[in-house]
């Protein structure tokens, strides 16, 4: 599609190669040469370099800033009682792409740049958060900057521990922050938050727009079960009295697919597994894997949240191995706000394209923020829908369109 005119009202636009450089630099941070992955998890050397580069983005547009009590990192434009926040998240998912979260860190940063070198006095203040861990690689539990933004985060959620038994708590006191009392980190003062991001799906690319409205956001319930069975030879029990662990969650596993496999709203995916004791000649003796559940509505996430935990509860005793659960994290789903979604499609129309609305199959910070302030999200279309995944892409020309309207609707938002 050729870069679409925008009419007389929409003359600013952001500093295109720039923000490709600051995308493409940012993106060489844990990067996996091999695989191309990048792998930016919370309180690492990695993450602490990624802060550190958009820190200087963030000087250098102008910024002051300061990092608040649980790790997120503001940064901070004119003065004013009010806020426009906008963010996104710099950590990423195992062998995760260069657009998730990185690309709206760094276009809140470009359009607080181009507001800066017009030297335009917004009225409010216009704020730019990269939010602490939004994937939850690390510790099973993410979106951690924006729960403590939005009061959501308790003491007891930071007793998670990483698979090296480090707890979110230690973690943060590592990097020398002192969390509590966690009510530090929650705001109230925001006017307005938003967020752009790469849509990881292909709505946008099938209505063949360069970017979307989104009108609400599905919400993750993260579970983890543990199957214990027993551990033993490999070639010396008989097959009719074994107690396999893995046997058992891989039919469970089975069970949630097929519970789901008519169904067109609600998803559910087993993402990580771990067999213990993991040895080629030794029957698995415990097994624990995640289960990720989605929808847009609360009441039938947790309807398949008991519908899947008896139908595995089922499994394991016909198998004789005791199952465990428990909840790694629980988010609402969100809606965003009616007028900042018309502010969006008026931005959107000035470049004389056509607006189209859609709901986000992924979660975002702006789901905790929706609990403080009127949230708005604009989407990038992404390639083949692909998201989590090395081969994640969005076009330069579709980022810099997204940009250059994100700009006009923080502009008009922030007068
Ligand atoms: C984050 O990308 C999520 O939706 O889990
Ligand atoms: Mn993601
Ligand atoms: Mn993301």
């Amino acid at each position: 599609m050729p870069f679409p005119i925008p009419n007389e009202r929409v003359i600013v636009m952001i500093n295109d190669s720039r923000l490709l450089q600051h995308l493409q630099d940012l993106s060489q941070i844990g990067r996996n040469e091999e695989t191309g992955g990048i792998n930016r998890f919370s309180f690492t050397p990695e993450e602490q370099q990624a802060i550190e580069l958009v820190v200087s983005y963030m000087e250098e547009a102008g910024m002051t800033v300061v990092v608040d009590a649980v790790g997120n990192i503001i940064g901070t434009y004119g003065e004013g009682n009010e806020t426009i926040m906008l963010g996104s998240h710099i950590d990423t998912v195992p062998e995760g792409g260069k657009y998730d979260g990185a690309l709206g860190v760094l276009a809140a940063i470009e359009v607080v740049q181009t507001i800066h070198e017009q030297q335009l006095s917004p009225s409010k203040k216009i704020e730019v958060v990269a939010f602490k861990d939004e994937e939850g690689t690390r510790f099973g539990f993410g979106l951690i900057g924006s729960r403590a933004m939005a009061g959501l985060l308790t003491h007891q959620q930071l007793q998670q521990n990483d698979e090296a038994g480090i707890s979110i708590e230690e973690a943060m006191k590592q990097f020398q922050l002192s969390p509590f009392p966690l009510e530090k980190a929650k705001r109230n003062d925001i006017r307005a938050y938003l967020e752009m991001h790469i849509e990881q799906g292909k709505v946008l690319e099938i209505e063949d727009l360069p970017v979307g409205v989104v009108t609400g956001i599905a919400a993750p319930l993260w579970l983890e079960v543990t199957v214990t069975g027993v551990s033993e030879h490999a070639g010396a029990t008989p097959m009719p009295t074994r107690h396999d662990a893995l046997t058992a969650a891989s039919e469970m596993i089975l069970a949630i697919e097929q519970m789901l496999k008519d169904t067109t709203d609600s998803v559910a995916t087993v993402g990580k597994l771990n067999v213990r004791p993991n040895g080629v000649n030794v029957i698995p003796g415990k097994v624990t894997f995640t289960i990720d559940i989605r929808d847009i509505d609360e009441q039938r996430i947790s309807t398949l949240e008991n519908a899947i935990l008896k139908q595995l509860q089922k499994i394991a005793e016909r198998r004789n191995v005791p199952l465990s659960s428990q909840v790694l994290q629980r988010v609402k789903p969100a809606k965003t706000d009616a007028t900042l979604q018309q502010q969006l499609k008026d931005s959107i129309e000035k470049y004389g394209i056509r607006s189209h609305s859609l709901i986000s199959g992924a979660g975002h910070d702006a789901m905790n923020i929706a609990a403080v302030a009127p949230i708005g999200m604009l989407f990038v279309r992404s390639k083949d829908g692909i998201s989590h995944n090395p081969l994640e892409y969005s076009s330069s020309e579709d980022i810099v369109i997204a940009t250059n309207i994100f700009y006009d609707t923080v502009v008009e938002l922030a007068k």
